[in-house]
């Protein structure tokens, strides 16, 4: 399958570029999302971003996830993966941070169901720090994207 999309290769990768901002941007809002509802418990307030985390998903992080993983498996055989191409370590890497981030979403969209309850438990701080989870993820996966080192 290496080479099979042809003259439709660089306009999957637009895509695919384009749906990770989309995604990215829902993943670096949603935990800050839960910040500002964990401080909110018990105040008015909680159920306003209880609505905006829910339409964060909707209509950004759920579309989003989707469609970077299929055009992402789409360029993934098109260099070869699944014909047990050689030189990808690179592409195993990211895809072992993207799934991994994937399940970071699960997790955050998890615990913004948690706060919908009025059951939050994580520290502050804690949760702060865990918002910078995605920035690090992009940082490693654009550099094995681009750089492509080993
Ligand atoms: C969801 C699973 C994903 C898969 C299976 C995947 C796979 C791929 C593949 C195979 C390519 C083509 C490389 C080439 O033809 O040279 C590519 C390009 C790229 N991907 Fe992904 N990707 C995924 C998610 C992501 C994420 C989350 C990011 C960023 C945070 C990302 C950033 C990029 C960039 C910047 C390129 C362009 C690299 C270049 O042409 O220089 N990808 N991806």
């Amino acid at each position: 399958m290496a080479g099979w999309l042809g003259g439709a290769y660089l306009w999957v990768k637009a895509f695919h570029i384009i749906f990770v901002i989309f995604w990215m941007a829902g993943l670096f809002l949603l935990p800050r999302y839960l910040v500002h509802h964990q401080e909110s418990l018990g105040t008015p307030e909680a159920a306003a971003w209880e609505k905006r985390e829910a339409l964060l998903r909707k209509m950004i992080l759920g579309p989003s996830i989707g469609i970077v993983w299929l055009l992402g498996l789409a360029l993934a055989a098109n260099v070869g993966l699944f014909d047990g191409g050689a030189g990808l370590g690179w592409l195993h890497a990211k895809l072992l941070i993207v799934f991994l981030l994937s399940g970071y979403q699960g997790w955050a969209v998890g615990y913004s169901r948690k706060l919908a309850a009025g059951q939050g438990n994580i520290p502050a701080r804690r949760l702060r720090m865990l918002g910078e989870v995605p920035a690090l993820a992009v940082i490693l996966v654009v550099i094995l994207a681009v750089v492509k080192p080993f």
